[in-house]
């Protein structure tokens, strides 16, 4: 996909873009083309059912004496509305409303916007953003496509006085798609392809934007004592490693702030196997650890300003003669003991061992964790929120703000000392399951105990990381779920 940003000439090929405010209000350039056409879309406005709404889209194809192939006539809605969330999906909405029609090349036209909340260029950028985002596809497995079962779209113009604003902008939020798009791809591999050691893999190529890789090996956790994290992927014919990404962009010495993943390259449950139907999804059970490897390419990708670090866990969960069993007892880095009632709910053990190494190694300003823990926070909240789960009341304000301004959304739930009762075991510091109730706040208390006083943050985006229908900005499948997330909350408060 090539975009570029350039001032306004009339476009020559194509697909040509114009706004309307609701209730049919042309915008400049749009009346202006209309005098040009003897009155045809306001003819073709009052012809249709279009009046302007945010994300309507009206054709007038082969258009009298102009070159292009079609003028499109795109709802912006209230200016009052256009903010940069509702430029990105407007800017999704044009992507997917031509990329089936077989037009190449796209060419919006934009005005300066009075009563808008955002300049044009933050809106040309962001408008650029929500149309790449939309552009993307995961095809590597379709070996029978036929050029016309593929979008023939792959140029974006975006004219605009003022256009380098909008390019210097768009420049960052290349490289935040960048890394989305990094995530996608990792959540759409299939688990026989995508399992740690190719995660791993995957993850070093992020050494190449400066990122410094460090892998530990099964032997290196075992020195550590990570019990937890070993008995997950023990009934695996696959090694399990945690993978370490450090960007330094801030100050020499200054504490990281850390991102921590569950990478589960697929879970079967183990020998508390899960039914057989829809057991597929469990190829994206390692949604957390994609989202912290395309946040930090996106850090990186950017240069941001900032010290973060990024630890994924990867493991995958499988029954076998080698598996951990049901009562098993295991020993966590941290000293504590956990008596494994359900193989199934491997996430908060990996966890466990990656957020206690992460606090002792890092010393962490704080530490957020995303992680597709459990079935009931889909119960909970659906999908259209994750979960949110926080020590600290600043950190947790910080991130709900970073997800309404990046459209990555999320709910807080308690967390309370009050549900520790229910993953009390009588043979152990504590059992890894607490029963069907308050399924997600048993797990995030479980993970708590893991984070000695650093302040913490959970993210539990079971219900997010995939999304069985497309959104604006969002084809359907691996969402991404996390990186315009954390983009945001770094680039708000954490850089210089
Ligand atoms: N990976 C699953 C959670 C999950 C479910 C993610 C659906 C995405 C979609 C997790 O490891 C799991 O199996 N959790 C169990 C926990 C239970 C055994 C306490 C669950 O939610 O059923
Ligand atoms: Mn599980
Ligand atoms: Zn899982």
């Amino acid at each position: 996909m090539k975009i570029e940003f350039g001032a306004p000439t009339q476009p020559d090929t194509g697909a040509h873009v114009l706004g309307v405010f609701e209730d049919g209000v042309l915008t400049p350039s749009a009346e202006e083309l209309d005098g040009r056409l003897n009155g045809a879309l306001r003819r073709a406005i009052g012809a249709s059912r279009f009046t302007g709404k945010a994300r309507q889209m009206l054709d007038v194809l082969a258009p009298a004496g102009l070159p292009v192939d079609r003028v499109v006539l795109a709802g912006l809605g209230k200016a009052a509305a256009l903010d940069q969330r509702a430029a990105e999906d407007l800017g999704g909405a044009i992507f997917g409303h031509l990329a089936g029609t077989g037009t190449k090349r796209v060419t919006v036209s934009l005005d300066p916007i009075d009563g808008a909340p955002q300049t044009a260029a933050e809106i040309g950028a962001r408008l650029a953003f929500g149309f790449r985002l939309a552009s993307y596809r995961f095809d590597l497995y379709k070996t029978k496509q036929k050029p016309e079962d593929k979008p023939a779209l792959d140029r974006l113009s975006v004219m605009l006085d003022g256009h380098s604003a909008a390019k210097k902008a768009f420049a960052g939020l290349d490289k935040v798609a960048d890394g989305v798009f990094t995530a996608r791809d990792l959540v759409s591999e299939p688990a026989n392809v995508l399992y740690p050691a190719t995660l791993v893999e995957r993850a070093k190529e992020l050494s190449k934007l400066g990122v410094e890789i460090d892998v530990l090996s099964e032997k290196d956790m075992r020195k550590l004592g990570m019990g937890a994290l070993l008995g997950v992927g023990a009934g695996s014919q696959h090694d399990s490693y945690i993978v370490v990404m450090q960007w330094n962009g801030g100050k020499k010495g200054k504490a990281p702030v850390a991102f921590i993943g569950k990478g589960v390259t697929f879970d079967t449950g183990g020998i508390s196997i899960k039914p057989a139907a829809g057991m597929e999804d469990m190829k994206w059970d390692m949604g957390g650890a994609a989202a912290v490897v395309g946040l930090m390419k996106a850090l990186a990708g950017r240069k941001a300003k900032v010290n973060a670090v990024g630890i994924i866990g990867l493991a995958e969960n499988m029954p076998s003669g080698t598996a951990q069993r049901p009562g098993d007892v295991v020993k966590s880095m941290s000293g504590q003991t956990i008596e494994v009632i359900n193989t199934d709910a491997e996430g908060r053990l990996i966890l466990a061992d990656v957020l206690w190494y992460t606090q002792d190694r890092f010393k962490p300003e704080a530490m957020i964790d995303l992680a597709t823990l459990t079935g009931a926070i889909i119960v909970a909240l659906g999908h259209n929120n994750a979960g949110l789960f926080a020590t600290d009341d600043a950190l947790a304000e910080r991130l709900l703000a970073a997800g309404k301004a990046s459209g990555e959304t999320l709910w807080r739930m308690p967390l309370d000392d009050a549900y520790d009762k229910q993953i009390e075991s009588d043979i152990a510091d504590m059992k890894n399951v607490g029963g069907r109730d308050g399924g997600s706040v048993t797990a995030a208390q479980f993970l708590k105990r893991f984070c000695n006083d650093v302040p913490w943050a959970h993210l539990d985006i079971a219900g997010v990381a995939w999304g069985s229908k497309a959104k604006p900005t969002s084809p359907k499948g691996g969402t991404g779920f996390g990186v315009r997330l954390l983009d945001r909350f770094v680039a708000d408060h954490y850089e210089q």
